[in-house]
């Protein structure tokens, strides 16, 4: 082929991804399989390497999502993002339409129907039938420019269908599916991040992400809704129906229950018909939207200050009731995280009883001034746990309660501490607590740490469950008769657990610090410290200075290592493991392999957010690799940093792994924070 063949082979290829992802996503209705698809995609990132002069941000290819941004530049709308008015009965919607009448007599009202996504609102720019700019709503009139992480979502065209009218501005909503929300809040519980209290917060979350990677992962979609054309005067269509059927036409999808009746009562019913039926799409809805189809009555009828009079929200009763908190009770998560829940008298709300709500962390607890006796209004938002809204501080009698965040674990004891920059309050026995010890267990015993094959998830809830391991140290008190006896363990299978178990004693140090699972402390963190200091018990002694004096070490690592070592039940269990003859003494030198750059040679090119030059080169040779100022095929990998020069080009010709500033901390975090 020569250049002009491939560029018009790579243009077909884009266009016919961008096609198939629109049967896929905005028809629903897919011509090929998931394979078939996955190989033109190959192909065309096949072509885009071989070819860099033919990339094209708007290609299918780019939607992974790319460097990270300090910040979101301000956007204007072209048509401001107005609210609506809300109804909550038959009477205000009938007072809607009673209004309309009296200002366009003797005209027949047509309205349609939507459901009223529970999003976030967003303002999608096209220029020549191309994504020029995604924007979130700010405040109507401003957004933010949010095109990268908008760019992610392979629902969103990127260049529409042979465009009419090349020129225009869509307006629609942006949500996560439920199935997307509990999927990513499992996800978050498991790192022991804190949870979103909603799809609509977690979308919000996920599209303010200055990093569009984190965006791209967070399954999220769109219902678009409005349109606004440039450059004319009125709008090519008679009807919002038609202005629908075009935008569907070009690429974007549009929710496939919308519905066009010719009396407002008949609208209404639709609303209230959709209550109950709600719960059974894949995301949330609170409420519906009524509007004018005809685009020259709406034209007629105009806009007060802040809404369109043409367009109300119907709003579905909420799923509210008052009772009592009776206590606030304190649970304890496999990360030892602590989370206050509130014990209510036990209430209904929409079929079902429900007698506790979380109330999250101690600053959620503040800012929502909830105490112990307290009359709250609780509510329950489709398929998210019940959550309080609100105290009725009118009737409190002066005898509430403030609850305080206890200082010692309500399970194990331990003391409690809230580390710098976090919300949660943890436990700090890790390696004791009942609430923590299995997830602890099987740290201590997996590879990188004490790495006692054989020891795995199953046998060691099994003994944690007949109280066998009490805490980590328990595992070199093992009595092998007893083990024997257990079902399905063989005496060879003991046999060879007892050696594992016995050849883990001489571990080198810092395989024991990080087994400890101090929070923070990563594998490359208990190398470091095991470098500095030779001896768990010269570690378990340090100061915070001194730590801080550690260059990887910032505040919030010294500050989990101080605490932990300050926690009498730790010290239990580590007297325990030096008395059964656990080694506590750096045994080698690391060995340059070892290391997380061991043997690699980085090159850094463009302004760098996050560190320094010095600092990073810094890190890099702590942790054993080296710096270069030139991209070789030597170089092991290049971290980009804004506005990178030729070295990137270079990096990219060479095929040369390419990393951002983000990735780069992320491959480091474990050390740095
Ligand atoms: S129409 C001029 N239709 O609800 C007003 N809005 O409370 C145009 N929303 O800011 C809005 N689904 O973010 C409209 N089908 C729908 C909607 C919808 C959700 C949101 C939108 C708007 C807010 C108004």
């Amino acid at each position: 082929m020569n250049k002009g063949e491939v560029e018009e082979y790579i243009k077909n290829l884009r266009e016919k991804i961008n096609y198939h992802n629109y049967r896929y996503y905005v028809l629903d209705d897919p011509i090929i399989s998931d394979g078939e698809y996955d190989k033109l995609m190959k192909e065309l990132l096949r072509f885009e390497e071989k070819y860099p002069e033919f990339k094209d941000p708007l290609s299918p290819t780019q939607r992974v999502g790319h460097v990270p941004v300090s910040g979101f530049p301000e956007a204007l709308h072209r048509m401001p993002m107005l609210s609506l008015q809300n109804a909550f009965s038959y009477e205000d919607m009938m007072n809607f339409h009673t209004k309309i009448q009296k200002l366009i007599p003797e005209e027949k009202i047509e309205y349609v129907v939507e459901l009223k996504i529970d999003g976030l609102g967003i303002a999608l720019l096209y220029e020549n039938g191309k994504l020029a700019r995604g924007a979130t709503r700010g405040d109507g009139y401003r957004g933010e420019d949010v095109t990268h992480n908008i760019k992610t979502i392979k629902s969103i065209p990127l260049t529409l269908i042979e465009p009419i009218y090349p020129n225009l501005e869509v307006y629609g909503e942006i949500y996560m599916t439920k199935k997307g929300f509990k999927r990513l809040n499992e996800e978050r519980e498991k790192k022991g991040e804190p949870l979103f209290a909603n799809p609509r917060n977690a979308a919000a979350g996920s599209l303010r992400q200055l990093d569009p990677r984190i965006t791209a992962n967070r399954g999220l979609d769109n219902f678009m809704y409005r349109v606004a054309f440039l450059n004319m005067e009125a709008a090519p269509f008679d009807t919002h129906m038609e202005v629908l059927k075009y935008l569907k036409s070009v690429g974007f999808r549009i929710n496939p229950n919308i519905k066009l009746f010719n009396t407002i009562e008949d609208a209404y019913n639709y609303c209230v018909q959709w209550k109950d039926i709600k719960e059974e799409l894949d995301y949330e809805i609170d409420g519906m939207v009524v509007k004018v189809n005809s685009l020259r009555q709406r034209q007629l009828l105009g806009f007060t200050a802040r809404n369109p009079r043409w367009a109300i929200a119907y709003k579905f009763p909420a799923i509210q009731a008052t009772t009592r908190v009776k206590d606030i009770i304190v649970q304890v998560g496999r990360t030892g995280a602590l989370t206050p829940v509130a014990i209510l008298e036990p209430v209904e709300i929409s079929g079902s009883t429900v007698g506790r709500a979380t109330l999250h962390n101690e600053d959620e607890i503040k800012r929502k001034d909830v105490r112990i006796d307290d009359t709250v209004l609780i509510e329950k938002k489709g398929s998210v746990i019940p959550e309080i809204v609100k105290v009725v501080k009118d009737i409190r009698t002066g005898k509430e309660r403030v609850f305080k965040m206890p200082n010692k674990c309500p399970i194990c004891g331990s003391h409690v501490i809230k580390l710098p920059g976090e919300a949660v309050s943890r436990c700090m026995g890790g390696m004791f607590c009942p609430a923590q010890i299995k997830g602890a267990i099987r740290h201590f015993a997996s590879r990188d740490a004490m790495n006692i094959e054989g020891l795995g998830k199953k046998l060691i809830d099994k003994l944690v469950d007949m109280g066998f391991l009490k805490d980590v140290a328990d595992v070199y008190y093992l009595d092998s008769y007893k083990l024997t006896n257990l079902e399905r363990m063989g005496k060879k299978s003991v046999e060879n657990l007892m050696s594992e178990i016995e050849k883990s004693k001489t571990n080198d140090l810092y395989r024991l610090v990080y087994a400890l699972g101090i929070r923070f402390v990563g594998l490359g963190t208990a190398k470091i410290l095991a470098m500095h200091f030779d001896s768990l018990n010269k570690l378990m002694e340090i100061g915070i200075d001194e730590l801080l004096n550690i260059p990887e070490i910032g505040p919030k690592i010294s500050d989990s290592i101080y605490e932990f070592f300050r926690e009498k039940n730790n010290l239990t269990v580590i007297n325990k493991l030096k008395k059964v003859g656990v080694n506590t003494e750096r045994i080698k030198e690391i060995k340059v392999q070892d290391t997380l750059f061991g043997g690699k040679i980085i090159v850094f090119t463009g302004t760098l957010d996050l560190y320094s030059r010095n600092k990073a080169k810094e890190i890099v040779e702590t942790l054993g690799g080296k710096v270069t100022n030139n991209v070789s095929k030597n170089t092991s990998f290049i971290v980009i940093g804004k506005d990178p020069g030729s070295k990137y080009d270079k990096a990219l010709k060479l095929g040369i792994k390419i990393l951002t500033e983000k990735e780069f901390m992320e491959m480091i975090k474990k050390i740095k924070i």
